[in-house]
């Protein structure tokens, strides 16, 4: 059994009612919108969002009706965002098979994304959940605000390893907070275990993006994108910020110019992965997403033992140790 089906144990039932809720937004009288949400529908992704809805509500009180509201809402958010991402990643692969952007356009990757997000809002409106639209809409513009930053950085490569962290709450951490927090919010209403649940989910957010930044160099050959694309993009992270900042300034100016460089082939791209492995920019990102790991952890031990709990540690660890 894989380790996500053994995570999902606890809240099985519900994720498969979940997927069908899921694909009832997915359809569209418009003919070519229906064409590319099939698309979509048919190429699944991990689904590390619902399930964590699902398993902090359940930590938190009893399964209902507004628990599919946010799992419904924050996947078609987080599709509308990977959309939109590959647009501005220039990104030709997404899920093992070709993006929306490289399979029909840029236009209809813009527009497709549009009607992803606007669905997502939609739902909590028409049920009525504005303390989840607050939780929700307030994510989704932090998103925007970290790819913003993000293009920024790019555009100067003088990024931090404190602007990184800012980068990656927003763009990343702020959806897997709203997760957690929406999650905690459907089955309770207490405010302090909601914040608390908040905090939870920004640091597994945190060590995710840690985590998929690490893939971008290792290349496992599992997530279904491509290699080395931050570095095409000149998207700089940890594990590059701390290999510039070790070692000998002609190096890094060499690394650099290939960086900025806006045509790089693929034997450039190969050299800044060895170059960042070389001076321990893996190992350094490593020990980084391992103490936010730890701090998720720790919230979560303030909570009694129970099974849900203990899938909930195991979705902490998947987040850090998984090849995809
Ligand atoms: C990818 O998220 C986008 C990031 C925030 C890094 P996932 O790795 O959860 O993507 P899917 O849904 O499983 O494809
Ligand atoms: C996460 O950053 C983007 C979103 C939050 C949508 P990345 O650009 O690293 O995500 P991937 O690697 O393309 O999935
Ligand atoms: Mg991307
Ligand atoms: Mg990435």
């Amino acid at each position: 059994m894989s380790a996500l089906s053994r995570i999902k144990e606890p809240v099985d039932k519900e994720m498969a009612e979940f997927e069908a809720y899921f694909s009832k937004t997915m359809r569209s009288d418009i003919p070519l919108l229906n064409i590319i949400l099939n698309y979509i529908l048919r190429r699944k992704g991990k689904q590390m969002r619902p399930l964590l809805v699902f398993l902090t509500a359940k930590l938190n009180g009893n399964i209902a009706e507004p628990t599919f509201v946010a799992a419904t809402c924050i996947e078609l958010l987080h599709t509308a965002s990977l959309v939109h991402d590959d647009v501005v990643d220039d990104a030709h692969e997404r899920r093992g098979s070709l993006s929306i952007n490289a399979l029909w356009n840029s236009k209809i990757a813009v527009l497709l994304g549009d009607y992803l997000l606007s669905s997502g809002m939609h739902i909590c409106v028409e049920k009525s959940r504005y303390d989840m639209l607050e939780i929700i809409s307030e994510a989704v513009k932090s998103m925007s605000e970290g790819e913003l930053l993000q293009i920024q950085k790019a555009r100067k490569l003088n990024i931090k390893e404190e602007d990184y962290y800012k980068i990656i709450i927003s763009k990343t951490a702020a959806l897997l907070s709203a997760c957690t927090a929406c999650g905690a919010r459907s089955t309770t209403e207490d405010p302090e275990t909601i914040q608390l649940m908040k905090e939870f989910g920004e640091n597994i957010g945190i060590a995710f993006q840690i985590r998929d930044d690490i893939l971008d160099y290792e290349g496992t050959g599992l997530t279904g994108k491509t290699v080395g694309n931050d570095i095409k993009e000149k998207k700089i992270t940890l594990p590059l910020i701390y290999a510039l900042e070790q070692s000998p300034v002609s190096k890094k100016r060499q690394v650099l110019a290939i960086v900025k460089n806006k045509k790089k082939t693929k034997a450039e791209i190969t050299e800044v992965i060895n170059y960042v492995s070389d001076y321990g920019g893996i190992g350094y990102a490593e020990l980084k997403m391992n103490q936010y790991r730890d701090k998720a952890l720790a919230i979560l031990d303030s909570y009694p033992e129970s099974k849900v709990k203990e899938s909930l540690r195991e979705f902490v660890h998947y987040t850090t140790s998984r090849k995809k």
